[in-house]
């Protein structure tokens, strides 16, 4: 498999990921997504996260359905595993995963960002897709659109026993013609008595238009449409979400009744750790 090669923050420093981004902070964004999720996909069972890095917002969901999660990073997971130890846990890439199982919905938070091509973004779409039950349905939420994106700089951090961490990050687009722009990050740490440490990083995001967004959905054949994320400190925070319909010989989408589609529920996670 081709692994991409991922970010500091994500690899030697995944242990500081709960210092830079806690679970506390999901939890007004992940009960929206459940009422997304819950509105718009019936059973709702067992869901799959891509991207699902650390684990914030399936330590959220995970009470209300099982959950599969899925990232490219081994040193994410372990950190989500001690979160969320009752969920499966799976090293993969959202470009080419094939679990060979298919959940009632497909869920990709900001990880999605990391897709910085329309190759890439269709291949992570397709993926979802695959994965998803005839009438189930997939949610991904980008940061930014191109219509929506802004650059901005933000700081924060936090303290968990000898441990500290603060952080800048810088988010700009150097060239508004491509489809993509620029996540810079400054981490300081400390960790209990020894000197201060500075790293850095820097992410190439995603910044597709919402016609990309729609019609890359389509071509998954996913029946898309652009969603509001009512989130506090939020504003425009848009989503897309993806029913997946059973296309007819005429090329017609038809919503198809997900009592025909629903894997056995035998399929729960609980307890299930693999790979590592
Ligand atoms: C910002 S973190 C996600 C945090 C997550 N929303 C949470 O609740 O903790 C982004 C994650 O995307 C993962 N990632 C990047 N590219 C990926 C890919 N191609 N396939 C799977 N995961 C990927 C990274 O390893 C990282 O863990």
């Amino acid at each position: 498999m081709n692994m991409k090669k991922n970010s500091a923050l994500y690899s030697t420093l995944a242990e500081w990921w709960p210092l830079l981004s806690p679970p506390q902070d999901y939890e007004e964004e992940a009960n929206l997504f459940l009422d997304l999720l819950r509105r718009n996909c019936h059973p709702l069972k067992h869901v799959l996260e891509l991207g699902s890095g650390g684990g914030n917002n399936a330590s959220h969901l995970k009470k209300h359905f099982a959950m599969t999660l899925v990232d490219l990073s081994p040193q994410m997971l372990a950190v989500s595993k001690k979160l969320n130890p009752e969920c499966e846990h799976i090293v993969g890439d959202m470009r080419e995963l094939q679990i060979g199982k298919q959940f009632d919905a497909v869920f990709v938070h900001d990880a999605i960002n990391s897709m910085n091509s329309e190759e890439d973004l269709l291949k992570a779409i397709q993926t979802s897709a695959r994965h998803c039950r005839l009438g189930g349905i997939v949610l991904m939420v980008p940061d930014f659109f191109k219509e929506t994106f802004k650059s901005s700089t933000h700081h924060g951090g936090n303290d968990l026993d000898s441990k500290r961490l603060r952080y800048l990050e810088w988010q700009y687009d150097p060239d508004p013609t491509d489809s993509s722009y620029i996540s810079a990050m400054v981490y300081m740490i400390r960790d209990g008595s020894h000197p201060m440490i500075v790293e850095s990083d820097q992410h190439v995001s995603g910044l597709f238009t919402q016609e990309t967004w729609l019609r890359l959905f389509q071509a998954a054949n996913l029946k898309p449409e652009l969603v509001p994320i009512p989130h506090s400190q939020a504003n425009q925070r848009l989503a897309i979400l993806g029913k997946k319909n059973r296309i007819d010989r005429y090329g017609i989408s038809k919503n198809f009744s997900s009592r025909f589609e629903s894997y056995p529920s035998s399929h729960g996670c609980a307890s299930k750790n693999s790979q590592s």
